[in-house]
């Protein structure tokens, strides 16, 4: 642990939330995820990947051509943005019931911080956002999860482990489904948000026991 994950006495853990968002349901639930880890005292980079789509496919939807141009992140996720943190989420639109190929061209980026070992013991959690309720929900976080056991994390399960995600949770992580472009509701916001609670809580008590 350095000098600047101290608080006082607290311990700040460094969460990264990275993600695809190709019309803004995604980057939504981010921010909530964030906002819950910031709330438990977590350090919080909330940095969406590169876009990769070639133009044409983007132009033929308006919703992603205005989110290309108009999403307010200034900086995308980097290799030292992993580095930096001690727990990471992944989040990702279900595509075909799987994570966007523009995350996982991210996460096979990987290689040479997974030879070091520099992604071992990392805290992991995910969550996506799909159209169908049994578009994929699952399959994505789970294909996510994957990633996580190659690095050797720490996958924490968001499971019932809190009164509302018996009503709107997926015990598998954050989940949205959106209707006709819905943007996320106030229960996929609560439940990325105590996602990102208990990320921060848990990756704290695994800090402060590093050797
Ligand atoms: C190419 C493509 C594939 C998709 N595949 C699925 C799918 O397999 N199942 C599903 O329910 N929704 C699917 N969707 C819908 C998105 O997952 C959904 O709209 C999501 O909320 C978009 O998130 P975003 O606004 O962050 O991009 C797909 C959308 C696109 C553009």
């Amino acid at each position: 642990m350095s000098g600047d994950q101290m608080s006082g006495d607290h311990v700040m853990p460094r969460i990264a939330v990275v993600f695809y968002s190709a019309t803004g349901n995604i980057a939504a639930m981010a921010e909530a995820l964030a906002a819950g880890a910031t709330e438990e005292g977590a350090q919080v980079r909330v940095r969406p990947v590169v876009e990769l789509a070639p133009a044409e496919a983007i132009d033929r939807n308006p919703r992603w051509r205005a989110w290309v141009e108009n999403n307010p992140y200034d900086e995308t996720a980097t290799l030292a943005d992993l580095e930096w943190a001690d727990g990471i989420a992944l989040g990702s639109p279900t595509r075909f019931g799987g994570p966007a190929g523009q995350l996982k061209e991210f996460l096979d980026t990987t290689g040479g911080l997974w030879m070091q070992g520099k992604l071992v013991d990392k805290v992991g959690a995910a969550f996506t956002s799909a159209s169908t309720r049994h578009g994929g929900l699952e399959s994505t976080i789970l294909a996510m999860n994957n990633v996580f056991y190659h690095w050797g994390s720490i996958i924490v399960a968001l499971g019932y482990t809190d009164p509302h995600l018996m009503e709107s949770g997926n015990p598998y992580g954050g989940s949205f489904v959106s209707r006709r472009s819905a943007p996320p509701d106030d229960d996929a916001l609560r439940a990325c948000r105590l996602q990102g609670a208990r990320l921060a809580r848990i990756t704290r008590q695994l800090v402060r026991e590093a050797p």
